[in-house]
C-alpha cells in the first residue's frame, strides 16, 4: 500500500515508518523537523520505497501533495510534551488542531482510511481506573494550560468520530507512554529518557512531585505494533488503548533505571511548582484497560519494562560514544 505518516521523523514516528517498509508498503513522511530528526530515517532510507517530504501539515499544498494517491495516512505530527504544553499553550492548541483538521477533510475527499494518535492523556484525572476506551473525560479548569494538550487531542478524536459518521475508515489510538531508542531527553523531555541521561552521566535523576504518581511504559515496538494493526478495516470508527498493563511508579522507576544503568546518581524530589511552574496539576494513575485492542487488533504488548530499559539505556550509552 502507499502510505503516509505525517510526524514520521520523529520518535514514534521513525520506528513506525521502518517497520511499514519492513512489511512491504510504500511509505511517504511528510514532517516539519521541530522535533523530528533526518538521522531517525538513516535506516529507513535503505529501502528504495521511501520518499521524505520536508514541510507542515499546516500547509495546504504541502498536505495535498503529501497525501496524493495515498491509501492509509498514520497522523502522528503533533505538538506535545508537557513543558510545551505549559509554556506555550497556544502553539500546542493550533499545532494539533489545524493539522488533524486538514488531514481529515482531505482524506474525506479522496476517501483515505486514517489512523490518528492520540493519546492517554485524554482522560485526564480520572480516578477510576483500568481506563477504557469509553471512560470519562476528568480535567481540570480551562485556566490551567496544563490541560490544553489533552482536550485539542480530544477535539481532534471528536472530528476523528465526526468524520467516521460520515463514512470515513478512521481509527484513534491513545499512546499511553511509549519509550524507547530516538525519545531523546530535551527540556521537553520525558521522563524515562531524562532518567536514563541523568544515570548515565551520574546527574541527580529529579522526581516531579512525590514520585507516587503511576504510569504504565509501552517498549516502542509495542506502540508500533498496535498502531500497524489499527489500520485494519474491522478497527474503522473506534478508539483503542495501546499500552502495557504493567504499573510502575516514578520512585519506583527511578530506582529500576539507576539500577540498569550501573549509576550511583541520587535520585531527587522536585516540586511540581519547580518543574513546571505554579499551579500544574498530574493524574495520579493512568492504566489502560486493552481488551478491545486484545480482541479486535490481537495486540499484545512483548517487551519488559526491563527488557526495554536495558535496550533503551544501551542506545543512549552508543549515543553518549557517538558525541
Ligand atoms: N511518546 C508518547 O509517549 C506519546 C504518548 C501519547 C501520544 N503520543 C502521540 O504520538 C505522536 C508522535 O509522538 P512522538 O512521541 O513520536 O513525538 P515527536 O515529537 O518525536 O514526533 C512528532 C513529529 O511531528 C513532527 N511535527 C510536528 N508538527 C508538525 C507539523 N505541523 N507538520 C509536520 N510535522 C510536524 C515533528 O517534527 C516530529 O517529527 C504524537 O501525535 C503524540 O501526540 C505520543
Amino acid at each position: 500500500m502507499n502510505i503516509l505518516v505525517t510526524g514520521g521523523a520523529g520518535f514514534i514516528g521513525s520506528h513506525l515508518v521502518l517497520r511499514l517498509l519492513e512489511l512491504g508498503h510504500r511509505v511517504t513522511i511528510l514532517d516539519d523537523l521541530s522535533t523530528g530528526r533526518q538521522e531517525y530515517l538513516n535506516e529507513a532510507a535503505k529501502h528504495d520505497r521511501l520518499t521524505v517530504l520536508h514541510g507542515s501539515v499546516t500547509d495546504p499544498l504541502a498536505l495535498r501533495s503529501a497525501m496524493e494517491n495515498c491509501d492509509v495516512v498514520y497522523h502522528l505530527a503533533a505538538v506535545l510534551g508537557v513543558k510545551n504544553t505549559v509554556e506555550n499553550p497556544l502553539k500546542v492548541i493550533e499545532g494539533n488542531i489545524d493539522g488533524t483538521r486538514g488531514v481529515l477533510e482531505l482524506a474525506y475527499e479522496q476517501g483515505t482510511k486514517v489512523v490518528f494518535a492520540s493519546t492517554s492523556e485524554v482522560y485526564g484525572k480520572n480516578s477510576q481506573l483500568p481506563f477504557r476506551e469509553d471512560s470519562d473525560r476528568v480535567l481540570g479548569a480551562p485556566s490551567i494550560h496544563r490541560w490544553c494538550y489533552a482536550t485539542a487531542k480530544a477535539i481532534d478524536e471528536h472530528l476523528c468520530f465526526a468524520y467516521a459518521e460520515k463514512g470515513l475508515p478512521v481509527t484513534v489510538v491513545r499512546y499511553f507512554n511509549a519509550y524507547g531508542p530516538r525519545q531523546v531527553s530535551s527540556q521537553y523531555g520525558s521522563v524515562i529518557p531524562r532518567f536514563i541521561r541523568a544515570a548515565l552521566h551520574g546527574e541527580p535523576l529529579e522526581v516531579h512531585g512525590d514520585g507516587t504518581q503511576i504510569r504504565c511504559f509501552t517498549f516502542i515496538s509495542d506502540t508500533v505494533a498496535g498502531t500497524v494493526a489499527a489500520m485494519a478495516p474491522q478497527a474503522n470508527g473506534l478508539a483503542f488503548n495501546i499500552g502495557s498493563e504493567k504499573p510502575i511508579t516514578i520512585n519506583e522507576l527511578a530506582v529500576k533505571v539507576r539500577e540498569l544503568a550501573g549509576s550511583e546518581s541520587p535520585i531527587v524530589q522536585v516540586p511540581y511548582e519547580k518543574a513546571y511552574g505554579p499551579g500544574y496539576e498530574d493524574m495520579p494513575a493512568r492504566i489502560p484497560d486493552i481488551s478491545r485492542a486484545k480482541a479486535i487488533l490481537q495486540y499484545k504488548p512483548m517487551v519488559s519494562l526491563d527488557e526495554g530499559l536495558r535496550i533503551s539505556i544501551e542506545w543512549f550509552r552508543q549515543q553518549m560514544k557517538d558525541g
